[in-house]
């Protein structure tokens, strides 16, 4: 049976049938933006009615090669013809680990894959809890990590249940974010967090025991807020110097968002543990933990079959993986995502100055964001505001993670200048006073 024709509910019954039958609530975008996807092509989104909408939420980065690119289309559809799954070795995972090995930083040459993020993320810390046979993990109220019971504690999200259940191995302090710079003058950010290191010092003192510090470099659902730029440097030296392990979790900043390959790239820092995922499967289910092999061996997962899962290294994933990096190893990959970025972050400056509705530009190559505000007030825009504001960039043509005030703008990476400019103009209509 051709794609095409795979029988599904008729569209427009779509959004009943899946609050009727969803476990716990749809997602919220979803709600409010009413509209049903069919499907998608390039950077664009197409709904029922046949309305293209350029797509600058890419499910919160993950479809970072835009919508149906031929390269990892016919990847995955070849491979799904061939084999899908089993539990023995293959020529995909082979090729893909030797080619994700070359890709990742220097020295995290070893990685286990996974499908999803926080389990990914959990495998970081019993990672670094074990390697270093210490507890203690120090994270920061501006980190996200997921949503599974190791992983929702980390950060300030969800620091209610944490009291409430008496989670004491995580420990958070401030992130130093950069509130003077947009994303066209964010090189000239001098500050480096020393508040920050000041609060990370005085928490380690007090709890003792710290296997690892996990970070969010450019903390993603917080909203795209770049920290004070010396900081990941200085932050790193510290670990250094302490002895703890600096986990990276570059599910969203991994895989070209910043321009570079990896945030840690970006801020020249060279973290002990990076958690993968989100753009690397190309919208396929895969995440991965890279590390060195001292870690890796010296750990609780040096033992056979300790790093499994249902579904991680399946060469299903490794094909879509492997088309992936030859997507983003081509020549010219990255300097799109910085010209690209540079001539979207210009745009938001520029918006921000007309338009009474956006404040706090910013952001780093293709992972932008600003501020909803309220002219009346001067505040950020209260829920009705936002969505009327975020319903007239959908009328005009884009949508962005705007269901809430701090808003993400994650395109794929794939961007042209042209979509660039036609980003920038719809945003331009739909936010005029
Ligand atoms: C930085 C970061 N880490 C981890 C996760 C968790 O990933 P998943 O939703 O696949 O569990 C997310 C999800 O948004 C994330 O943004």
């Amino acid at each position: 049976m051709a794609v095409d024709t795979v029988p599904t509910s008729a569209p427009a019954a779509a959004p009943d049938i899946i609050r009727r039958h969803t476990g716990g609530g749809p997602r919220r975008i979803a709600e409010l933006a009413g509209l049903v996807i069919t499907h998608g092509e390039g950077c664009d989104l197409v709904t029922d009615d046949g309305r293209r909408i350029i797509d600058f939420a890419t499910a919160m980065g993950v479809a970072a090669i835009g919508h149906a690119h031929p390269v990892w289309t016919e990847a995955v559809a070849g491979q799904a013809r061939r084999l899908a799954a089993t539990v023995l070795h293959t020529p995909q995972q082979a090729r893909y680990l030797e080619e994700l090995a070359r890709f990742t930083p220097a020295g995290l040459d070893r990685i286990a894959l996974y499908s999803g993020g926080a389990e990914a993320v959990e495998v970081s810390i019993r990672l670094a809890q074990s390697y270093t046979g210490k507890r203690n993990i120090l994270s920061f109220t501006t980190g996200f990590h997921g949503k599974t019971a190791g992983t929702r504690f980390l950060g300030g999200r969800f620091a209610d249940e944490r009291a409430r259940l008496g989670i004491d191995y995580v420990h958070d302090v401030t992130y130093p974010l950069c509130t003077e710079h947009d994303a066209v003058d964010y090189n000239t950010c001098t500050d480096d967090g020393h508040q920050s290191l000041e609060l990370l010092e005085r928490k380690a003192r007090e709890t003792g025991d710290v296997a690892a510090v996990i970070v969010e470099l450019l903390p993603g659902t917080a909203g795209n807020r770049p920290p004070q730029r010396g900081f990941p440097k200085a932050l790193s030296e510290m670990c250094k110097r302490n002895g703890w392990l600096l986990i990276a979790d570059e599910s969203i900043t991994g895989f070209g968002r910043l321009g570079h390959r990896f945030a840690s790239d970006y801020f020249g820092i060279s973290p002990d543990i990076l958690v993968l995922g989100k753009a690397m499967g190309g919208a396929f289910p895969l995440t991965g933990v890279a590390a060195g092999g001292e870690l890796w061996d010296n750990s609780l997962f040096a033992e056979l079959s300790s790093t499994s899962s249902s579904y991680g290294a399946n060469p299903l994933a490794c094909a879509a993986g492997i088309a992936v990096l030859e997507i983003e190893n081509a020549p010219g990959f990255l300097d799109n995502v910085r010209a690209v970025g540079e001539r979207l972050g210009r745009g938001l400056t520029e918006l921000a100055a007309a338009s009474p509705y956006v404040r706090a530009p910013r952001g780093i190559g293709l992972m932008l964001g600003f501020d909803f505000v309220d002219p009346a007030t001067g505040e950020l825009a209260d829920p009705q505001l936002r969505q009327t504001l975020f319903q007239r960039c959908l009328d005009a043509g884009i949508l962005l993670v705007g269901d809430v005030s701090s808003v993400r703008l994650n395109p794929p990476l794939v961007l042209t200048p042209a979509e660039a400019g036609r980003a920038i103009d719809a945003l331009g209509n739909a936010l005029q006073p």
